[in-house]
């Protein structure tokens, strides 16, 4: 019996990975700090998929404790979702940012090494694309960013790619995701921000529940349609399977490959909040206001390389998304807590 290690297992990804591996019969360890989240997300997984998973409360940047799940445990890959996510927050605190993300990153691999356990899944953003001109982005397209968040997932790319050609055994996937929102149909895991969210399906929700007033649109004067801001969002439960699809895909392949992971669709924040509305029947009391500093007006995937190599596309709709979103929402005012 050898185990899938999900860094970052209790967070909003890697819970909904967590219950797919589990209902593909996989064996799961999970290996979380709690920074942002809770081993409650964890048991809600081992109860919708009535099978259990070790869950360990531990930190990436503590090589001891990882080398001691890898010394009790045989492990045959990794998927590495612990970093922090926050782009306002990292610009604030930078360096936070780049010994979380990258220093533990680099933590993992060495741990790795040492166990000569070499098959990496890595959670990368659409954020590396910086403000991409063409549309829709194919992983070709030129890297930069333009916050520290961004900053470290593309270190950390730049560090994963030295890693593989220094020793090509080592198999890699880099999964690029555009913009997960959407939670498990049951309602019953999903995506638990700290304090104010960030985000646009996590705001509209706390509208809709009466947490919040209203939802600011930030910018009406984009160049797309309808003025405001186009991004591909996808379902957390589409993701979690292209990390099942990666899983797999690495079992066969040598190499590291970059692959997006997205539907290839853009919606407008108009689009999303009509969407939320008529499906779930609720009135989002919006404005339009300024854009948010370092938005860009448009992101969309080139889904194709995804469809090719991992045989893996998307299969729910926007409207899967909004209703599974409030479905979440309403079941869980609180979240978990
Ligand atoms: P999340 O915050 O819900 O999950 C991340 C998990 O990692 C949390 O449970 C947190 O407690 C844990 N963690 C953080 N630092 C850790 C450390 N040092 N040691 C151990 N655990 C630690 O975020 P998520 O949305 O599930 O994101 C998962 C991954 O996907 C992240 O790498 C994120 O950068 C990436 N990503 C997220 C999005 C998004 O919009 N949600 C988009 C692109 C990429
Ligand atoms: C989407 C659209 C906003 C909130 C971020 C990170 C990116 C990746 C995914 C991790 C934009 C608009 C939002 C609100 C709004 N994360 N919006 N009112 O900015 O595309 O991407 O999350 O890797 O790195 O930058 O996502 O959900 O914040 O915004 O009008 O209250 O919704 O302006 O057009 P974004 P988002």
């Amino acid at each position: 019996m050898s185990y899938v290690l999900l860094t970052g297992g209790a967070g909003y990804i890697g819970s909904h990975t967590a219950l797919a591996l589990l209902n593909a019969n996989e064996q799961v360890i999970s290996f979380d700090n709690y920074h942002n989240s809770s081993s409650e997300s964890l048991k809600r997984v081992q109860q919708l998929s009535g099978r259990s998973l070790i869950d360990i409360q531990g930190d990436v940047l503590d090589s001891q404790a990882l080398a001691q799940v890898f010394e009790q445990y045989p492990i045959k890959a990794v998927i590495h979702f612990a970093a922090l996510k926050a782009v306002g927050e990292s610009t604030a605190k930078p360096l936070w940012y780049y010994e979380n993300n990258v220093a533990g990153t680099i933590n993992l691999c060495k741990v790795m090494s040492q166990y000569g356990v070499k098959k990496l899944v890595f959670s990368s953003s659409a954020t590396v694309y910086g403000a991409a001109e063409q549309m829709p982005i194919h992983e070709s397209a030129p890297r930069s960013a333009t916050n520290p968040y961004g900053q470290s997932k593309l270190m950390i790319e730049h560090i994963l790619a030295d890693l593989h050609s220094s020793d090509p055994d080592w198999k890699i996937a880099v999964l690029r995701y555009f913009n997960p929102v959407g939670a498990d149909a049951s309602g019953m895991i999903g995506e638990n921000p700290n304090g104010i969210p960030n985000n646009l399906m996590p705001f509209i929700t706390q509208v809709a529940v009466g947490k919040r007033d209203k939802l600011q649109v930030f910018g009406s004067d984009y160049p797309t349609p309808d003025g405001t801001g186009v991004r591909d969002f996808i379902h957390v439960s589409d993701l979690a399977r292209g990390h099942l699809a990666a899983l797999g895909y690495l079992q066969q392949v040598q190499g590291i490959d970059y692959i997006n992971l997205g539907t290839g669709q853009g919606y407008s924040v108009l689009e999303v909040i009509k969407s939320f509305s008529a499906v779930n029947q609720v009135d989002i009391p919006y404005v339009l206001t300024e854009r948010r500093p370092g938005d860009i007006a448009q992101c969309y995937a080139d889904p194709a390389k995804a469809a090719q190599l991992l045989k893996w596309t998307t299969e729910k709709t926007l409207e899967d998304m909004v209703r599974d979103s409030w479905n979440w929402q309403k079941n869980n005012p609180n979240g978990y807590n």
